[in-house]
C-alpha cells in the first residue's frame, strides 16, 4: 500500500536565498514541530487551489547549512520546471518517497550539487507515481501532517 505524508499550508515568503541559489522554494509552516514526519528530503507532489498538481523536491527541516540546529522547522517545496509565483496560495503537499536526511553543507556549492541530485531523483519518482494515483487529501487544519494510504 503506497503511503504518503500529506500537509496543507499557505505559502509564506522565505528569505529569498532559494532564488539566489537557483532553486526557489514555496515555504510552508508546520504546526507540529516534532511530529511523526521526521526531517529529511522527499520526492512528492503539490496541489494548487485551481486543482493542478505539480511534481516537487521537498525539504522538511531547519536548513542546518544556514541556521545550525536551532532554525525554525519548515517545509520547503521546490516545484520542478516551474517559474510562477505561489505566495499566498494554500497548497496540498504529498510527500511520497524519502530521498535522504538533512545535511549541514560546507558551502552553497555543495548544497547546490545535492539539490541537483534530489531533483533528478524527484523527477524519476514522480514519473513513476503520477498525480492521478495520489490519495484524496480531504480537509485538515493548516500545517497539520497526516498519513494517508492509497
Ligand atoms: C530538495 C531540497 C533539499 C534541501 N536540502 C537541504 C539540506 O540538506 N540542508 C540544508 O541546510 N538545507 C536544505 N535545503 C534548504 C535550503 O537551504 C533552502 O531552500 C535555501 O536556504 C532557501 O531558503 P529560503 O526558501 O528561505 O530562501 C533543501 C531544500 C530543498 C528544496
Amino acid at each position: 500500500m503506497p503511503e504518503y505524508f500529506v500537509v496543507r499550508g499557505t505559502v509564506e515568503p522565505g528569505d529569498q536565498r532559494g532564488r539566489e541559489l537557483g532553486f526557489p522554494t514555496a515555504n510552508i509552516a508546520l504546526r507540529d514541530q516534532d511530529g511523526s514526519l521526521g526531517d529529511g528530503v522527499w520526492a512528492g507532489w503539490i496541489g494548487r487551489p485551481d486543482g493542478t498538481r505539480l511534481p516537487a523536491a521537498i525539504s522538511v527541516g531547519r536548513r542546518p547549512t544556514y541556521y545550525g540546529a536551532d532554525g525554525y522547522r519548515l517545509l520547503e517545496a521546490h516545484v520542478l520546471d516551474f517559474t510562477g509565483d505561489l505566495y499566498g496560495e494554500t497548497l496540498v503537499v504529498w510527500l511520497g518517497a524519502h530521498l535522504r536526511e538533512q545535511q549541514k553543507y560546507a558551502s552553497a556549492e555543495d548544497l547546490i550539487t545535492a539539490l541537483k541530485k534530489d531533483i533528478a531523483a524527484a523527477t524519476q519518482w514522480t514519473a513513476d507515481h503520477p498525480a492521478a494515483s495520489l490519495p484524496e487529501p480531504g480537509e485538515s487544519p493548516l500545517g497539520e501532517v497526516r498519513r494517508l494510504t492509497v
